[in-house]
C-alpha cells in the first residue's frame, strides 16, 4: 500500500506573516495525522520561513517551479540547489499555468525532472487535457504527448517521481473531474508508465489528481484506489479546509 500524498499548492499567494501563520497553524492541528503524506509548496519568499516552522513535523517542504541548471546566468530563476539548502524534498514541475503563462512545453519540462531527480528532489510533474481537447475526444492522446516527452530518456531515480493528472478545466473552476473520470486517465497513465518503465517501478510510482478538490469532494475521489493522493489549490490556503482534505474519510 503506498501512502497517499496530499499537496498544497499556495500559488502566488500568502505573505510571509500570512504564510507563517498558515504554516504553524497546520503543524499544530496535524500532529495525530499518521499514514500520510503531507507536502506545502509555499511562494519562493516563504520557504525559509516555512521551513523553520515545519521542521520536525510531519509537513515537508514543496517548491512551485525550478530551473534546470543549477547555477549561472538565469537572471530571476531559482536553482534546485537552493531549495534542497532551505529544506525542499518536493518540486512541482509543468504545473499547467506554468504551461500556459509561461509556455513551458514538454522538452523544457523534461531537463527539469532531469536535474530535479538528479540532485535528489522529488519532482511532481503534472499534465492535463483542456476542455477543447477532452471534448475533441483528444485527453490520451495529449496526456501521453506530455508523458512520452516530458520523461523522455528519464531513468535514474525515476522512483522519486509523482504524477499529477489536473486537467486545465478542473483547476480552479470549481468543477472537478468525477472520481470515475479521474480514475479513467489514472489508469491510462499507469499503463503507458508500465510500457516506458517496466511492471515493477511503474506500480511503484504515485499518481495523484488535482483540479478543484475541496473538503466535499475529497472523500470520494480517495475512494477509488486509482487516486493516490491529490495537488489542492484554493482549498490548501485556510487550514481547516486542507486539514479536512488531508484527513479525509476512507471508505
Ligand atoms: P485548485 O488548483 O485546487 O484551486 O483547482 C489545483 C492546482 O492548480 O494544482
Amino acid at each position: 500500500m503506498k501512502i497517499p500524498l496530499l499537496v498544497g499548492n499556495w500559488k502566488m499567494n500568502k505573505t510571509i506573516a500570512e504564510a507563517k501563520e498558515l504554516a504553524q497553524d497546520l503543524k499544530e492541528k496535524l500532529k495525530g495525522s499518521k499514514g500520510r503524506e503531507v507536502v506545502i509548496c509555499p511562494p519562493f519568499t516563504a520557504l525559509a520561513c516555512v521551513s523553520e516552522i515545519i521542521r520536525n513535523s510531519n509537513i515537508k517542504l514543496g517548491a512551485q517551479n525550478m530551473h534546470y541548471e543549477l547555477k549561472g546566468a538565469y537572471t530571476g530563476e531559482i536553482s534546485p540547489e537552493f531549495l534542497l539548502e532551505i529544506g525542499c524534498q518536493y518540486v512541482l514541475i509543468g504545473h499547467s499555468e506554468r504551461r500556459e503563462y509561461f509556455k513551458e512545453d514538454d522538452t523544457f519540462l523534461n531537463k527539469k525532472i532531469n536535474t530535479a531527480l538528479k540532485t535528489g528532489l522529488s519532482p511532481i510533474f503534472c499534465v492535463g487535457e483542456k476542455l477543447s481537447q477532452r471534448e475533441e475526444g483528444k485527453t490520451f492522446s495529449v496526456i501521453e504527448g506530455q508523458i512520452r516527452t516530458g520523461l523522455a530518456g528519464i531513468k535514474d531515480g525515476v522512483e522519486r517521481l509523482t504524477i499529477a493528472y489536473e486537467p486545465v478545466w478542473a483547476i480552479g473552476t470549481g468543477r472537478n473531474a468525477s472520481p470515475e473520470q479521474a480514475a479513467e486517465v489514472h489508469n491510462f497513465i499507469r499503463k503507458l508508465t508500465k510500457e516506458i518503465y517496466g511492471e515493477e517501478i511503474a506500480q511503484n510510482l504515485r499518481i495523484i489528481y488535482g483540479g478543484s478538490v475541496t473538503p466535499e469532494n475529497i472523500d470520494g475521489l480517495m475512494a477509488k484506489e486509482e487516486i493516490e493522493g491529490v495537488l489542492v489549490g484554493g482549498a490548501s490556503l485556510r487550514a481547516e479546509s486542507f486539514l479536512r482534505i488531508i484527513n479525509y474519510s476512507k471508505s
